[in-house]
């Protein structure tokens, strides 16, 4: 099994980053412990970050055929990217969303998000531990 984590814009400034929003770890530090628990469940993961959002689309489009699922954290392109969206369901890749913050919990423009309808659905509020809970969610899916 294959996953994909792909992180969209400002979380390369993880660990420094509104600390009481988003915690103190770095977007290095949770990809090491996902690749701890990706070993532990044989599983393979790779993990990109970009601020870029076109990058962000083009990665979804590759993942068709390469990978079996995705984990995104699309952060702020969550409540504004109708590309994200159609990029998703075009390649249909079973897609879970991830944020470490409860969006729902925080200011009324981040509690709608563009990407869910075509999510297979969302992790929300448990810090780093959403991207290892998504991971957890993909190996014991059962459709
Ligand atoms: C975030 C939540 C988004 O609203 C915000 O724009 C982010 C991070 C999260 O992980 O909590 O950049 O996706």
């Amino acid at each position: 099994m294959r996953i994909l984590y792909l992180n969209g814009p400002n979380l390369n400034l993880l660990g420094t980053r509104e600390p009481d929003k988003y915690g103190r770890t770095t977007l290095p530090e949770i990809e090491a412990k996902v690749r701890k628990r990706a070993e532990e469940l044989k599983v393979e993961v790779e993990f990109r970050q970009s601020n870029v959002e076109g990058e962000l689309v083009s990665w979804i489009q590759e993942a068709k055929g390469r990978f079996d699922w995705l984990i995104l954290n699309a952060a702020a392109y969550t409540h504004t990217s109708i590309a994200l969206r159609d990029a998703i369901s075009a390649v249909q890749v079973p897609t879970i969303e991830i944020h470490l913050s409860n969006v729902h919990a925080r200011e009324e423009f981040r509690h709608k998000s563009l990407i869910a309808p075509v999510c297979r659905g969302q992790i929300a509020g448990f810090g780093f531990n959403s991207y290892l809970l998504a991971l957890e969610a993909v190996v014991s899916d059962n459709g």
